[in-house]
């Protein structure tokens, strides 16, 4: 069975950002292979009798720039994962993490973009923009909220890069106490004139409902719309992989067919999954009731995967044959499930033959 994926990071520094946000940088230039926009899951101690909790943390660093790998976490009230980090993080500690994942991800980086922030939601759009900024040559504007100038998050840095970039990069900050609340019409005047752009949107979820009500209302189609969301995990990405009855599972090279017996119940008979992954074609009995990413590595198949519980897209695989519903998305929209996109995590099989592709 395949192991879980996990990785130590140690902390070569904290940087006070704001009174309540903190970067933690890690040893190292980068350690993991990443893309911009992307997070890192962080393994901590649970709550509520749970041993372990996880909790998703988007980069701030750029994968393009030589800088270590940073991540930045701001205190909330009653946030039990960035309140830890933010008492226990200190240079020399150790932290256990999952591979960066997620899809809030730029096409490419010479596609000129809107950028929408709100808060800490400033972190993933942060390392977007130094990519573009380093690598590419599309142009940039930030539209960036905050509450008051002092819980403005990298405000140093991102007045050095317009200095850097002037004909590439354009902030635009919103500070509530001068302005008031980033409200739907005030903001489709602000952004009217990017509202043809790709746009990315990431902070709270009034402030990304508002951008996206504004873009639409000036002409955006969904498919230009990216928000980036976040959920509380329970832990079991760190944890093994449901058992899955090893008799009732078999694995093999392309073009055969060789799968093993169904372990399902009489009355709830198993599936046969045919998957292609990295140039390879995997034919496996799927068992009802087990997600398919748990029957592809109890198999032996080195399929990808994060969070495990339907939160960050690192599964994600296309239906070619049959049927699966999934228990959990919280990362598809609908028109990536038109195009046949399911979770491996949170897929079961609903018709006697699937085929999937992870390409
Ligand atoms: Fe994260 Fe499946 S592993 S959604």
């Amino acid at each position: 069975m395949a192991e879980p994926r996990t990785h130590r990071l140690v902390i070569a520094e904290v940087i006070e950002e704001t009174a309540d946000a903190r970067s933690l940088v890690f040893e190292g230039t980068p350690q993991l292979p990443y893309e911009p926009g992307q997070f890192l899951t962080f393994k901590l101690p649970g709550t509520q009798g749970q041993p372990v909790t996880a909790r998703c943390y988007s980069l701030a660093s750029s994968p393009h720039t030589g800088e270590p790998m940073k991540v930045t976490v701001k205190r909330v009230p009653g946030g039990h994962g960035s309140n830890w980090l933010c008492d226990h993080a200190v240079p020399g500690a150790e932290l256990e993490v999952l591979p960066p994942a997620g899809t809030f991800t730029p096409p490419g980086l010479d596609t000129d973009l809107l950028l929408v922030a709100g808060g800490s939601g400033i972190t993933p759009v942060m390392s977007i923009l130094k990519s573009v900024l380093t690598r590419g040559r599309a142009r940039l504007v930030l539209l960036y909220a905050n509450r008051s100038e002092s819980a403005v998050i990298f405000r140093d840095e991102l007045r050095e890069l317009t200095e850097d970039y002037p004909d590439r990069l354009q902030v635009v900050h919103w500070l509530e106490t001068l302005q008031g609340l980033p409200a739907t019409d005030r903001l489709a005047t602000e952004l009217a004139p990017y509202a043809g752009r790709v746009a990315y949107l990431c902070g709270p979820k009034p402030l990304m409902d508002a951008a996206e009500v504004a873009l639409r209302g000036l002409g955006a189609t969904r498919e230009r719309l990216h928000r980036e969301r976040f959920f509380s995990l329970s832990g079991a990405a760190f944890g093994a992989p449901a058992a899955v009855d090893s008799s009732a599972v078999g694995s093999s090279g392309a073009g055969s067919s060789g799968a093993g017996s169904s372990g399902s119940a009489p009355d709830e008979p198993g599936s046969t999954a045919r998957v292609e992954l990295d140039g390879a074609t995997h034919e496996i009995t799927w068992p009802s009731g087990t997600p398919l990413l748990d029957a592809l590595l109890a198999a032996g198949v080195d399929a990808p995967y994060s969070c495990r519980e339907g939160a960050c897209a690192a599964c994600t695989c296309r239906v070619l044959e049959g049927e699966v519903k999934m228990t959990r998305n919280e990362v598809l929209d609908d028109v990536d499930l038109a195009d046949g996109y399911i979770l491996a995590c949170q897929s079961l099989p609903l018709t006697p033959r699937v085929g999937i592709t992870y390409s």
